[in-house]
């Protein structure tokens, strides 16, 4: 039997407005070790309640978090940075705590940054790359001009971290660590990031236009283009639950409103008529201006990472074409958003799990790729 003796320190922190919160803490045995014991709490009725789960050593991580087709994931290790830069974690937590607190918007552009790097030959911060002499980067790709956002975030983490610990920590684990903070301070669950990754020497912008989905793909497209990386549907239905925080512009939606309208049953919930006429409304007033014109993915609680995204898609209030397609009659991703309705904590299980898969999408490991000093240009 373990004993706890009364010196816990939390490596994380969780925020009051949290429904449930997972967390480590290092606790001390009795008399001896540290180990790691995974707390859970949850929030009923203002009532706190506590799961301990206690993690060995040997077992630091779930299976699912390293693929075993993917040798180089099994690299990645949770404590990567703990005597080369020990205050990694914090680190970033604070400076992405710092960037919502005076942008609301900014967790979900971070959030979306990890996605879009991880789904262009893997994890690798190539999404961050300016364009060079050698290649166009992934910037200018279309699913990236004048959307992607959080670079300057990035940017002054990356500044820090020198500072503190020059030539170490990788754009790529910044990234991963980012999406996983700003999860957190809206409000939705933690988990443990492993760490380890390098750097790109390069970027693709070909590459982003091919392997990242478009709003108006269809849902066996958007299914091929999870598997071609190598996740699953409960993947894609998890990871789209990201649109649970965050803005799209009318040029990524409004082209599919007219069709919308006359979606039939089979073709999932009817979009509700007055989402769909308030829709019209702002993206005909923005007609000169697409790209500026803005609205929340969720409207009912456009900041707060919780399920509302699957309430909102099973009530006809789905706003990109490819999240209605989740909810199309006899899909078997049907089944899963549903499910997401009536048990958040499920949707936060599978969240987590398939974050944690998608961050370990073919990173660069050992002696390939690099550190880059300056996540835009590669050293
Ligand atoms: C299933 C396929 C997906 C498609 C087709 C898709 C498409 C889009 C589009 C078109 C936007 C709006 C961009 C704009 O208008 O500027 C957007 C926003 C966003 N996406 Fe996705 N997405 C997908 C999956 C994901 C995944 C897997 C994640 C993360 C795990 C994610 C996270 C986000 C976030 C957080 C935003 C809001 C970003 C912001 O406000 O800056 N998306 N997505």
């Amino acid at each position: 039997m373990l004993e706890i003796a009364t010196h816990a320190s939390s490596t994380e922190q969780c925020s009051n407005s949290m429904h449930t919160c997972v967390y480590t803490k290092w606790l001390m045995e009795t008399g001896k070790v540290c180990v790691p014991v995974r707390i859970l709490a949850e929030v009923h009725d203002s009532e706190i309640l506590l799961s301990l789960e206690i993690k060995t050593n040997s077992i630091r991580l779930p299976k699912y978090a390293y693929p075993t087709d993917n040798g180089a994931a099994s690299s990645l290790q949770i404590d990567a940075y703990i005597h080369t830069c020990p205050d990694v974690e914090r680190i970033i937590y604070s400076k992405v705590e710092e960037a919502v607190m005076n942008d609301p918007r900014m967790a979900a552009s971070l959030l979306r940054l990890h996605f879009h790097d991880c789904f262009v030959n893997g994890c690798d911060a190539s999404v961050l790359l300016d364009d060079s002499n050698t290649f166009v980067g992934e910037k200018t790709a279309v699913p990236n001009l004048n959307s992607l956002r959080g670079f300057d975030v990035v940017d002054a983490i990356k500044c820090e971290l020198e500072s503190v610990c020059p030539e170490t920590v990788s754009c790529a684990d910044i990234l991963a660590t980012a999406a996983r903070d700003s999860v957190v301070v809206s409000g939705g669950p933690g988990w443990d990031v492993p760490m380890g990754r390098k750097d790109s020497l390069s970027a693709s912008k070909t590459d982003a236009n091919n392997n990242i989905p478009a709003p108006n793909s269809d849902l066996n497209t958007l299914i091929t283009k999870f598997q071609n990386v190598g996740l699953d549907y409960t993947d894609m239905v998890a990871l789209s639950g990201a649109h649970t925080i965050g803005q799209a512009r009318c040029s990524s939606f409004s082209s599919s409103l007219q069709g919308r309208s006359s979606s039939s049953s089979s073709d999932g919930p009817v979009l509700d008529l007055q989402f769909l006429a308030s829709l019209k409304q702002l993206c005909s007033n923005s007609e000169n201006d697409n790209n500026a014109t803005l609205t929340a993915l969720d409207l009912a609680t456009p900041a707060t990472f919780d399920n509302q995204y699957f309430i909102n898609l099973v009530s006809g209030e789905a706003l990109l074409p490819s999240d209605q397609a989740l909810v199309a009659g006899n899909s078997p991703t049907l089944e899963i958003v549903e499910s997401y309705v009536i048990d958040p904590l499920a949707f936060f299980e599978d969240f987590k799990r398939s974050m944690a898969r998608m961050g370990s999408l073919s990173p660069l490991t050992g002696e390939n790729g690099q550190i880059r000093r300056n996540c835009r240009v590669a050293n």
